[in-house]
């Protein structure tokens, strides 16, 4: 909130100048490079007002771009960024120029929460990036060790549909957003530290507040070099708490499984959490580069369990929102499984219409509007323009993905657009890339699909769905809260009726 009026308190400031030097400021200096084109400027911020005042700053970038191209050029404050909206554009940037793009953009607030990119996320394209990402796809998202957390998956799975049979007999609503984000931390702390933690609750809480903070908007994100602008804004004061809270949190968890490790009880490799592996190789003395506990740390800050929820909220909210979609998953899913009381993961291949929602879930509201954004690291040409070096690079995947140029009647939320279709999300198919493309493609979209398929398939197996009186599927409501990932802004709240009852656990 203080950001948003030192803002407006910056722009007031900018405009000003600009109507005591009018005259001179229409004055344009020819570039010296041939950029992409972009709206005019004013002096301080740059492209800033254009953007106007709603948090999703995606659906700015899709109206401006609708005027100045697939490829624009915008000046965030004192950052210069090139906005890319077309299929076309971005095989250039992530394929023909995948290394040129292969940094991240590191601002302020990111720097301080990942140790200046201490995790593998934010690491600069390099050898250490390298050494990471080996770890990450060999030791921890490998398909093993994904499979070697289904049991996971189906106790907590197991453990919602308890908690939902037990609000359907009280007739409660349920707050389904926050019952789903609950599941996927829960799944995930466990999925880190090999069984549950006392410091789940702790560590869901520390991973909202982060969320807030990453739209990137922030004024001391904007304005880098000025010592002003970083004391004024509260931004780096509310990421380094957040970070002092995970990091809190983490340590204990680290301690705790070293303390376990020291007594012997190591797990077998194929059943340990994240830390377990990341601590094991950081005792092997062979390694190439170090892992020190910061490095575990900031790993554990992954957008994993964030995303995973998202686009679970976000598949429930759509097809309460579309009756007739609904009505055909769960046909599919009590077909597939007529009889049982409770769904495994080895039965869940044969749901074809369930995928179908799934990848047209994360068509529709792409986790990460504008993926994680990247960096150029060398003046280069991309569709005849330059691109000059440092200039931060947004794919608008979400723009990209509602564009009626690729997409038949793109607003609406229509599973069978993927039908006998082999468009996948797997970095290929340049018009839907939710998880990304080339060398710093997401790694963990098996373990994200996988986190979301069993308790998707549950949810409709067991229950139906009735919104709160008044309300009509089309009045749920879809706006997407501010941030790296598009989260729903207001929580889906739903009433659970019982239609397979699931079984009891314990
Ligand atoms: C629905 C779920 C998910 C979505 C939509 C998603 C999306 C993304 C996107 C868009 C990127 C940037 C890709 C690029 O720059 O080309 C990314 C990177 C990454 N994701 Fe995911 N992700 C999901 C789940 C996960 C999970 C479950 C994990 C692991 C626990 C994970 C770990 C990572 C890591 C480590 C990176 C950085 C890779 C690098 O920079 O080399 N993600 N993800």
């Amino acid at each position: 909130m203080e950001d948003k009026a030192l803002l407006a308190a910056v722009s007031v400031f900018a405009l000003l100048v600009v109507l005591s030097k009018l005259k001179s400021l229409l004055v344009i200096t020819k570039p010296k490079l041939n950029l992409p084109p972009g709206p005019w400027t004013l002096p301080v911020i740059g492209s800033l007002h254009h953007l106007g005042t709603s948090p999703s700053i995606h659906r700015a970038m899709r109206r401006l771009a609708q005027k100045h191209g697939p490829l624009m050029t915008l000046r965030l404050g004192e950052v210069p960024a090139l906005v890319v909206s077309s299929p076309e554009a971005t095989k250039e940037i992530m394929k023909t120029h995948d290394i040129m793009f292969g940094d991240r953009h590191m601002n302020a607030t990111i720097a301080t929460l990942t140790f200046n990119g201490n995790d593998i996320a934010f690491a600069p394209y390099g050898e250490r990036w390298r050494h990471l990402r080996k770890i990450c796809v060999l030791e921890m998202l490998s398909a093993a060790r994904v499979q070697s957390f289904r049991h996971i998956r189906e106790e907590e799975v197991a453990r919602m549909m308890q908690n939902l049979a037990a609000s359907a007999g009280s007739g409660a609503a349920v707050n389904l957003t926050k019952m789903i984000a609950r599941f996927i931390n829960d799944t995930f702390v466990r999925e880190s530290v090999g069984s549950r933690s006392k410091y789940q609750d702790e560590y869901l809480d520390a991973l909202d507040a982060v969320m807030r903070l990453t739209s990137g908007l922030n004024v001391s994100d904007l304005f880098p070099s000025s010592r002003l602008m970083q004391v004024l804004s509260t931004a780096p004061r509310k990421a380094l708490a957040c970070r002092n809270r995970i990091q809190h949190i983490l340590e204990q968890v680290i301690q705790d499984t070293k303390e376990s490790m020291d007594h012997g009880n190591e797990v077998a490799t194929g059943s340990e959490g994240f830390v377990g592996v990341l601590l094991r190789l950081q005792k092997e003395s062979s390694m190439a580069i170090p892992l020190d506990d910061n490095t575990i740390v900031a790993d554990m800050f992954s957008a994993g369990s964030e995303t995973s929820s998202t686009t679970l909220n976000w598949c429930m909210t759509e097809l309460v929102r579309n009756p007739e979609a609904m009505a055909k998953a769960q046909a599919e899913v009590r077909e597939a499984f007529k009889g049982n009381s409770t769904i495994g993961e080895g039965d869940l291949k044969e749901l074809s219409y369930l995928n179908l929602v799934i990848k047209e879930a994360l068509r529709l509201h792409i986790p990460a509007p504008l993926l994680i954004p990247r960096k150029c690291r060398e003046t280069c040409q991309v569709m005849g323009y330059d691109v000059p070096k440092g200039m931060v690079v947004f794919v608008n995947m979400w723009a990209i993905c509602r564009n009626p140029k690729y997409w038949d009647n793109p607003e609406e939320f229509k599973p069978e657009r993927f039908e006998n279709s082999n468009l996948d999300y797997k970095g290929t198919d340049y018009e839907f890339l939710p998880f990304g493309a080339g060398r710093r493609i997401c790694p963990g979209i098996n373990l994200g699909v996988g986190n979301i398929e069993l308790a998707l398939a549950s949810f409709l197996y067991h229950f139906d769905w009735k919104l709160p009186d008044g309300i009509e599927p089309k009045d749920v409501d879809v706006c997407e809260a501010a941030g790296l990932v598009g989260s729903k802004k207001i929580s889906l709240v739903l009433h659970p009726v019982t239609r397979i009852p699931p079984a009891n656990v314990d």
